[in-house]
């Protein structure tokens, strides 16, 4: 069987952040912490907007995480607190249903996406009554996941707290299942690296079935995350879900062209593997079966031959029943081109020759500007930061995450990086006093950090 979290032991006075969560716990609910459980945010370095559409990805998981302390007791009650003032304290009864409000994406929503999603795995009528304090160093709404490592923190810590186990796969497929009650159709990359990652390796992660294979970053070169400090919250837009309705409806379009039957396939990959295509051939579809025009609703139902009523139950989601434009040919464009990008990135590491930089670097930079002119996922700032970043010395350069917002990662030869850093913050940061405030949590190097765990104090 595949492994489980693993469960580390800890000496306190050993980790400065674990101890004050400690002491914020015991002055909070006057007892001391059972467990802990932490659920890292993740950078990924290539494969943007394409694990909905069934493609591997590749990120890494970042030192930044989501650490929360827990106490199981008799109280009937799940009661969480946060150690940032800004997030309120919240309990809910355990005999209670769990219910997720949509409209209303508050932070402990995404915690008990976690808890639900254990309980319905498992069929748990009653919950363990749990206390928990949870403290986050992910920037929020950055693109580095900070949600989805509360989600998945929070799956592991009710796994804990009600004696089941798991294996990190399973946790996996349940959070990014479980996030979805959000309202936002999430794709599982973020919960995948959460639980798979490793330290000292970034991760292929391929989908159906889920795996995660070990890719040895190129030596000579450094990550750095710059965030444009432009706020990106997923779930309280419509954009990231408008971008899946696309693929969706893509997808129906390529696999009828070809006479399957559009009914039976959702994702872009399923049309790829029927057609036993290549990824360029499929690029050459959409030239020939799609037009760069959106679409319009009325012509959407004409070619699949359905009705406005179908159009709305069985292709578009709660928060697109508005959108009255399509470009599909534009996204179908970027998910196969990114697809193929992705695959070369793991050859190039894998090679590991002299031009190994150089080459990531240009699917990097050609990454980026797929996602902006043909997914139309960066913004303004993002844009800029992307274009100090090259000109401060960076080989490579792409938004990370949803986009629309949040952060660029960087790859800078490590002979250049304190140069880099020097120049970024003077071009980027502190010409803007709201973005020199942010300069200090915004802009840092980082390496492949380990996976969501389990620690215990010794
Ligand atoms: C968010 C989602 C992921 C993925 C990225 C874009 O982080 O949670 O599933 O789709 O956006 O690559």
């Amino acid at each position: 069987m595949a492994s489980c979290p693993p469960k580390s032991k800890f000496k306190i006075t050993s980790n400065e952040r674990l101890k004050e969560l400690k002491e914020k716990f015991e002055a909070k609910f006057g007892e001391s912490p059972l467990f802990y459980a932490c659920g890292p945010g993740r950078v990924n370095l290539i494969g943007e907007h394409i694990d909905y559409c069934g493609y591997s990805v590749l990120p890494m998981a970042i030192e930044q995480s989501i650490l929360a302390a827990v106490s199981v007791n008799n109280s009937g009650m799940i009661q969480l607190a946060n150690t940032n003032p800004q997030y309120q304290d919240f309990k809910v009864s355990c005999s209670e249903e769990i219910i997720i409000d949509r409209e209303n994406p508050k932070w402990y929503f995404y915690f008990l996406c976690g808890v639900k999603g254990i309980q319905e795995k498992f069929g748990i009528t009653h919950l363990a009554g749990m206390s928990c304090v949870v403290d986050g160093t992910i920037p929020p709404s950055s693109g580095l996941s900070s949600s989805s490592a509360l989600v998945c923190c929070s799956g592991l810590l009710t796994m804990e707290a009600n004696q089941k186990s798991l294996s990190k796969v399973a946790l996996a497929e349940i959070c990014a299942k479980s996030e979805r009650y959000i309202g936002t159709e999430g794709g599982g990359m973020d919960q995948s690296i959460s639980f798979l990652a490793e330290e000292g390796t970034a991760k292929l992660i391929e989908f159906q079935p889920l795996r995660a294979t070990d890719v040895r970053l190129p030596e000579g070169a450094v990550f750095v995350i710059s965030n444009c400090c432009v706020e990106m919250n997923k779930a309280a837009s419509s954009h990231y879900n408008i971008r899946v309705v696309e693929c969706r409806i893509a997808t129906k379009m390529l696999a009828l062209s070809k006479g399957l039957d559009p009914s039976r396939m959702l994702k872009l990959s399923q049309v790829q593997t029927e057609l036993k295509a290549s990824l360029d051939e499929m690029l050459v579809l959409v030239d020939e079966v799609l037009h760069p025009d959106p679409y319009s609703r009325e012509e959407i139902c004409k070619v699949l031959g359905i009705t406005s009523e179908q159009f709305c139950t069985e292709l578009l989601s709660a928060n697109t029943q508005n959108v009255t434009h399509f470009k599909l040919y534009q996204r179908a464009k970027h998910v196969y081109g990114e697809a193929a990008r992705v695959l070369k990135f793991q050859c190039v590491c894998d090679a590991g020759s002299a031009e190994s930089l150089q080459l990531l670097g240009e699917l990097m930079n050609q990454s980026h500007a797929s996602c902006r002119d043909l997914y139309e996922c960066s913004c303004a700032e993002l844009d800029q930061l992307v274009d100090v970043c090259l000109k401060s010395g960076a080989i490579g350069c792409r938004l990370t995450g949803a986009g629309w917002g949040g952060c660029a990662v960087s790859m800078v030869p490590s002979e250049k990086a304190e140069g880099f850093l020097k120049a970024v913050r003077e071009a980027y940061y502190m010409s803007d006093p709201r973005r020199a405030s942010m300069e200090k949590q915004s802009l840092f190097v980082t390496k492949p950090g380990g996976g969501a765990a389990v620690l215990l104090e010794e």
